[in-house]
């Protein structure tokens, strides 16, 4: 199972450990790394560091395409990349391990020219020669249309492909009229999506229920520390994390897309892939950059995962009753 991922709009990862990080004031920090980054870059490098060897496109600025190749090469992750002028974003993240925050600082990005549009759909359907699944991740970046994901769905469902899309806002919303085969929004962008508060797990549930009716196949929500929702026509799980030492939340939903498509490809069951991509998870948040941790470390973490069953249909007042598998 061969997979590609797309990154309109990636960032140079820009980490600052600063402990006791407060604005207003000189704050001294302790290191300082650039990684190759943005959503679907992360995904693919899960994937990678998992013994897959997936390809990436999407757009990079030409001036400091650089940093993004050195990694593409150490990863073994094909690049199919569109080059732009101009430079690709900085994006910054502080992060406080001594409280345990991440502060990030995002910019918008560099808008594409039709040209550059162009060459994207030309890679893509160059890409869909060889690869089985696409992931669609982040946001887009600014001058393009929001109804970009659905048109690169629809062209990619047109060849038999399956999709993931992890978007949010307009991006999530056109692009799940499209018919995603999975999706994964978080809480927040759930509740934009719905306009509903979503304040407990059988309103989650039933809002993912109703995206199922649209075609889509699996809906995962994640919930931060809570876990995550999976949700399929015939069942709901929850997947519920140990607590571990985080080190950085950045990539915690793109390693969950990474885990699900590794357990796919392993032809794991719902569970067994709910399982490892919680892992994936924790493997992601108990690092810096998007790398996961040594294949015992992993172990460990998919053992300590817990998932359960939740049965909403035919409950007292509905109230969700879990299960534990
Ligand atoms: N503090 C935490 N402790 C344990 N597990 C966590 C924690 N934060 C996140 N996770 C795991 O990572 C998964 C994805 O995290 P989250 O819900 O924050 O994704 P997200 O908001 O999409 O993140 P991203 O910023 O990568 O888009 C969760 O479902 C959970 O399994
Ligand atoms: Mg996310």
């Amino acid at each position: 199972m061969k997979i590609a991922t797309v990154t309109l709009n990636p960032a140079i990862d820009q980490t600052v450990q600063v402990d006791h990080f407060r604005p207003n004031t000189v704050n001294y920090a302790m290191s300082m790394l650039f990684d190759a980054g943005g959503k679907g870059i992360n995904v693919a490098s899960f994937l990678a560091d998992a013994g897959l060897t997936p390809a990436v496109t999407g757009f990079l600025g030409q001036e400091n395409a650089d940093t993004f190749e050195r990694f593409f090469a150490s990863k073994r992750i094909e690049d199919q990349f569109v080059r732009i002028p101009g430079r690709t974003r900085i994006g910054v993240k502080i992060v406080d391990e001594a409280n345990q925050q991440t502060t990030d600082i995002n910019m918008p990005g560099l808008p594409p020219t039709t040209e550059a549009m162009h060459d994207l759909y030309q890679a893509i359907e160059r890409l869909a020669a060889s690869c089985d699944w696409f992931v669609l991740s982040g946001t887009l970046p600014p001058g393009v249309p929001v109804t970009t994901y659905a048109s690169l769905i629809t062209l990619l469902k047109q060849h038999g492909k399956q999709v993931v899309l992890d978007t949010s806002r307009e991006a999530l919303y056109e692009g799940l009229q499209a018919g995603p085969t999975i999706v994964k929004p978080n809480v927040d962008e759930l509740r934009q999506l719905t306009g509903q508060a979503l304040s407990d797990d059988l309103a989650l549930e039933q809002a993912a229920r109703q995206l199922l009716d649209r075609g889509i196949q699996l809906v995962v929500i994640s919930m931060g520390e809570r876990g995550a929702l999976f949700v399929d026509s015939a069942t709901t799980l929850l997947a519920i994390p140990p607590r571990v030492m985080v080190k950085s939340t950045v990539g915690a939903g793109d390693a969950m897309v990474a885990g699900l498509l590794a357990g796919h490809a392993r032809g794991l069951s719902l569970p067994d892939c709910a399982r490892l991509a919680t892992a994936f998870s924790l493997g992601a948040i108990t690092r810096i950059g998007s790398h996961l941790p040594a294949p015992d470390v992993m172990q460990s973490y998919f053992q300590q995962v817990s998932i359960n069953a939740i049965t909403s249909t035919n409950t007292p007042a509905g109230v969700p009753r879990s299960v534990s598998l």
